[in-house]
This record gives structure tokens, sequence and C-alpha cells, in this order.
């Protein structure tokens, strides 16, 4: 499928999610599988594992599972907040805080999946950082503006109650290339143009895209991916919208406790 083919947006007429889901997206899943030829790995996809899923069924299992769960500037999670089935990840640089090696369950088979198809075409990358506490990415902010002032750290760093890292479905990336370096020379490495290409086949987006602070809160990391499943996932690398954007279109999501989400 090549991109901004629009072949299917998913367009909802009124902010909430029970307009979208109860609209009569046609398409089902095995379509969807068939139609993004560019995967490689579609066997393992969620998608083709239930073929006859409808589009809209597949975006209420994605809901319950919380995948589209928000943390950003204007929504906030708890300092308690612990995401469940924290599950340790399989391809990691060495050297990183062991702490920060898991994600939630699905987002960790996934990454699996796409570090294995990206062996296949002799791509190595690896996660640095995934989940982190509140502590942790308190210590690491406090770092942060410190060396640079709390306005510049805040345009790539988070406040602790404001990380996407806090919900296990985010990670950062890096390769050899670069010296498994979290930097924004990535995106230009064979693994970071792989990830570019490849992420939304196995749920996951660039979820700070270049030129979309607007909309993100944060400049562009091309090493940070967010897991929200295929079926979105596709859906906004198609159309180049960020996850605010597709989550306000939509009326899907929530705050980590569950309330509404603010979008400005
Ligand atoms: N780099 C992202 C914005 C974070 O610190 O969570
Ligand atoms: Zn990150």
């Amino acid at each position: 499928m090549s991109k901004n083919n629009n072949s299917w947006k998913l367009r909802a007429t009124a902010g909430s999610a029970a307009v979208l889901l109860a609209m009569s997206l046609s398409l089902t899943a095995c379509d969807m599988s068939g139609a993004s030829g560019e995967n490689p790995g579609s066997s393992g996809s969620v998608l083709s594992a239930a073929d006859d899923m409808t589009v809209s069924d597949k975006l209420k299992e994605d809901e319950a599972n919380g995948l589209f769960v928000i943390a950003n500037k204007l929504n906030e999670i708890d300092p308690d907040y612990e995401p469940e089935d924290l599950t340790e990840m399989t391809y990691y640089v060495e050297d990183r805080d062991p702490t920060t090696r898991y994600m939630r369950a699905e987002a960790v088979e996934a990454f699996n999946r796409m570090h294995e198809a990206a062996e296949k075409e002799d791509i190595d990358f690896r996660m640095t950082t995934a989940y982190r506490s509140h502590a942790f990415q308190n210590i690491l902010w406090t770092q942060n503006v410190k060396a640079r002032g709390e306005e510049e750290a805040n345009k790539t760093s988070a406040r602790p109650e404001q990380s996407e890292h806090r919900t296990g479905l985010a990670t950062d990336i890096s390769c050899e290339d670069v010296n498994w370096q979290v930097t924004s020379k990535f995106k230009d490495t064979d693994a970071g143009k792989w990830v570019a290409k490849h992420a939304h086949e196995y749920g996951f987006i660039i979820r700070y895209p270049d030129g979309r602070e607007d909309s993100t809160g944060y400049t562009y990391e091309s090493w940070h991916l967010r897991y929200v499943g295929v079926t979105v996932a596709t859906e906004i690398w198609e159309r180049d919208l960020t996850l605010e954007e597709f989550l306000e279109e939509t009326g899907l999501g929530s705050k980590a406790d569950g309330s509404e989400i603010v979008f400005e």
C-alpha cells in the first residue's frame, strides 16, 4: 500500500468512540492485510491472525486493551501509575538501565516480530529504554534541565508525569552505526530508514514526527516508537497523522486513569 493512498480512512463525524465504532467500516482485517503489500512479515501480524475480524472490531479490542492511552503535556499520568503486564524485552542494548527493559506484553511480541523481520534484511536495532517509572523519568528530566534549561529540555524530554515512556507502550531504539546512542543521526542509518518505512506493519508509529511539535509538543524523534496496534499504526502512517490528531478525530483513547483526553 503506498503512503497517502487513503484507501480506508477512519472518519468520525463527531468526536466520540461510539460514533466511530458504530460506523460500518466494511473492510475486513483480511482485506487490510492483503492491501499492505509492503509487509514482509504479515503472517505474524495481528490482522492476518484474525481474518474475519472487522476493522471496527479490532479497534474496539485495541481500545479495551488500553493501546490508545495518551500521555503528553496536556494529559498527565499519576506518579503511582503502573502499566499492566509489563514484560521483559528480548532485543536490548545491554549497558542501559535494566529497569527500563520492559514494555506491555503485546508490544514486546510486536517488537520481537519487527526485529526478526528486520534481521532477515540484515538490519539490527535494539531498544535502549522503554518503560520508565516516575522516579526514573524524573532523574532524566532533572539531568536534562540542568544541562539545557527547562524550555530547551522540554522540547525532547518530558516531565515525569507527562512522559509516554510511563505507559509501557513506548521505546527508544538505536543501532550500531550510531554506537547504540539515542541520537537524531539514527534517522539516516539503514535501521532508522527501515523503521520509518516498516514499523507500522508491526503496530508501531514514530510518535514525534518531523515538524509536528505543534501537535505532539516535542520535536522530531526518529528513535522513539509508540505501540498502538497495526490497525491504527497503519492509518497514522498512511495519512501522516500524529497520535493526537488521530485520537481527536476518532474520539478513541483516554488518559491513563481512564478520563477524557484534553486536546488544547
Ligand atoms: N522524549 C520523550 C518526549 C520523553 O521524554 O518521554
Ligand atoms: Zn523516547
